[in-house]
């Protein structure tokens, strides 16, 4: 049977429809760039020591440090619950009708990305936003194989014969908003507390910004474009300066099923078209579509289009509807980190995280008034949206995505207004000639410096030599360039951003290569010490960076840098999420940027078998940090776990959320 792609690009092409994009060349290296210039010093060593990597089940930590578990998937966020222990998952007894509202009063699965939102003049208590990325069916329900291996026929008839597990699972999904505290005894929940929420795949939401009310997000359950329910794929996340969240809605494409079938006979070659870049399936992952008709793209074909937003959420008022804010473009969501420019706009940094995708940021056009908190309420509605073309000279550009019938985003290209323009976003970059990066998760400033790090996860299809060729719905050059300068890009990287007069609304900025991950110690690959020596199509895979520090022997591994984070001495944190496993399981790390240590990476943390981690946040005062530990036991199943973290005897493993402090109570 065809792909959707091929139906796609057969159907549209046929309609003279498809569009084609520029896209930069390869090009040399560029010097590294000075140091001497940041605004205040950053700390520059790091006064922990290094852990070697492991694939134990447990979760380690350096020997000055402690961890414990906060929140665990199932745990009740209210007092009169008992919630759903590993115990329980062990039969699918707990499965029953009323199984997706119990859920929506727990912690869901899947925690990623966390937020804390500290009392005022209070580092111990306060607000903590964490998402509720996707669920791993066969880590939650017993009797299930992995998803991977399971076909789409198995799944549709388990889920037949499972129909609640749709409503389980789209509880499971979005945001908790739990309120924490450090007590006598350490870092408790305090279950009940009045902020206390779970947003969910249903939660009433609101639609703002350009493309609110616009016929392409019109369904036949909302034909006036404004409400829609929930967010799902919540991922990287962030936070505003007036204390709200946001969430990042990023993998929405594999939520929606029935695509081909709809594209093969569909008359609306208009939405053929918006669907070229962000295409969804025949079968979506989780099979919500064979009992929900929402996620059944011949019943609602535009029901996609409002998800895959950044959502605004209020953490201090539970009655508050969240707002999907459409001026910041639809793509594969990842990360909203804010800054303060000189001038008080804000500026939001954001990644799209699929391979050969751009980097983003957003300004207000107004101003943040941190006296009049109702003047910032709709901050995010107005503004500019650009994307990012990095130069070979080691310059780069933000280029706005703005509708203008005298410029390249118009009618005739496909946008008749700035609703298109952020609706078709991915399109409206190709047309600018943005790059096509290496997965984009993370991209946030240190707060210190004003330097802005973006981890690019991997790209193993990124190719030695130039070359053009189809790829998502237009046709780029799949070839290193000096920005994405590794071939079969399997470990990752990190770049550093300097916005030019270290004004994050600046249109101008240079950029270097700060880390190529890998293993240093590997005596086949290079260990560069050079920025001279990162020679796009020269670099071999397993060669690597790390920001010029010159002892391979004391540096930790690392493979496919995801979220980072800051301390507040501006050090640099960094999770990671790799399939390789290329020394031991995923790990934290902890990076100086400034200093003759800079690039002297260390590993503080090792995760429990199979899982990823996530988050990387701290309070305030530097004392704690929150990880998230991502789908433990994956590629295992409930009946025959790999892992049996976090709660150990034998039972299944459950994805958590911990804090780790230093024993002696100071600062990390
Ligand atoms: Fe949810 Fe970009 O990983
Ligand atoms: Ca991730
Ligand atoms: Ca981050």
């Amino acid at each position: 049977m065809k792909a959707f792609s091929a139906v796609l690009e057969e159907r549209l092409s046929r309609r003279g429809f498809v569009a084609m994009s520029a896209a930069a060349g390869v090009a040399a290296s560029l010097p590294a760039v000075s140091l001497a210039d940041a605004r205040r010093r950053p700390a520059t060593t790091v006064n922990l020591q290094g852990i070697a990597p492991s694939r134990d089940d447990a979760l380690l930590v350096s020997p000055e440090l402690r961890s414990r578990t906060l929140l665990t998937w199932g745990d009740p966020l209210w007092p009169d619950d008992r919630g759903l222990s590993a115990q329980d998952i062990r039969t699918l007894d707990w499965l029953d009708d009323r199984a997706g509202a119990r859920q929506e009063r727990r912690f869901g699965t899947n925690n990623d990305a966390i937020v804390f939102f500290p009392d005022r003049g209070d580092a111990t208590h306060g607000l903590l936003c964490v998402n509720h990325e996707y669920v791993t069916a066969e880590l939650n329900f017993a009797g299930l194989a992995p998803t991977a291996k399971e076909r789409a026929a198995g799944r549709a008839k388990w889920i037949a014969a499972h129909p609640q597990a749709v409503p389980w699972m789209q509880a499971a999904h979005g945001v908790s908003v739990v309120r924490i505290g450090r007590e006598r005894d350490g870092w408790q929940v305090l279950r009940g507390a009045p902020q206390t929420r779970r947003i969910t795949a249903t939660t009433p939401m609101e639609i703002s910004g350009p493309a609110r009310g616009h016929s392409l997000l019109r369904t036949n359950a909302d034909p006036t474009g404004t409400r829609v329910l929930g967010t799902f794929a919540n991922c990287s996340a962030g936070r505003t300066p007036w204390g709200t969240y946001l969430t990042s809605e990023e993998n929405v494409d594999d939520y929606f099923g029935k695509t081909r079938s709809w594209a093969g006979v569909t008359e609306d070659f208009e939405l053929l078209g918006v669907f070229n870049r962000f295409p969804t399936g025949e079968d979506s992952l989780y099979g919500w579509e064979h009992v929900d008709r929402r996620f059944d793209v011949r019943a609602e074909p535009r029901e996609q289009l409002r998800f895959g937003w950044i959502v605004e959420i209020d953490p201090q008022d539970p009655t508050s509807t969240p707002r999907k804010r459409t001026a910041l473009g639809r793509f594969s969501h990842e990360s909203a980190t804010t800054i303060v420019a000189p001038d008080g706009r804000v500026v939001v940094y954001m990644g799209d995280d699929d391979k050969y995708e751009y980097a983003y940021k957003f300004v207000t056009r107004d101003r943040f008034d941190a006296k009049n908190p109702a003047a910032n309420r709709d901050l995010l509605d107005h503004g500019t949206l650009y994307v990012a073309r990095f130069d070979a000279t080691g310059k780069g550009e933000w280029l706005p995505l703005v509708h203008d019938e005298r410029g390249p985003l118009n009618s005739k290209a496909g946008f008749k207004d700035q609703a298109e323009v952020v609706i078709k976003c991915r399109a409206a970059a190709d047309l600018l000639g943005a790059t096509p990066m290496d997965r984009i998760e993370d991209f946030e400033p240190n707060p210190v410096t004003g330097r802005v790090y973006m981890a690019c996860t991997k790209n193993p299809d990124r190719e030695r030599q130039s070359r053009r060729d189809y790829y998502m719905g237009r046709e780029i050059d799949l070839g290193v360039d000096a920005a994405n300068p590794r071939i079969g890009n399997d470990y990752g990287h990190i770049i550093e951003l300097i916005e030019r007069a270290d004004d994050a609304t600046s249109l101008k900025f240079r950029w270097n290569i700060f880390l190529l991950a890998g293993d240093p110690r590997n005596p086949e690959s290079r260990f560069l010490t050079r920025y001279a020596d990162i020679v796009p199509g020269k670099l071999e895979h397993g060669d690597t960076y790390y920001g010029g520090y010159g002892d391979r022997s004391a540096v930790s591994p690392l493979a496919c840098p995801d979220n980072v984070g800051f301390d507040p001495s501006g050090r640099l944190w960094i999770v990671s999420d790799s399939d390789l496993k290329l020394t031991g399981n995923d790990g934290c790390y902890v990076v100086p940027t400034h200093g003759a240590e800079r690039g002297r990476l260390k590993q503080i943390v090792s995760a429990p078998i199979g899982a990823e981690v996530t988050g990387c946040e701290f309070t305030p005062d530097g004392r704690a940090l929150f990880l998230g530990l991502q789908h433990p036991g994956e590629g295992g199943t409930v009946d025959n776990p790999i892992s049996h973290w976090p709660d150990g005897n034998g039972l299944p493993a459950r994805a958590a959320l911990v804090v780790i402090e230093r024993q002696d109570g100071q600062p990390l």
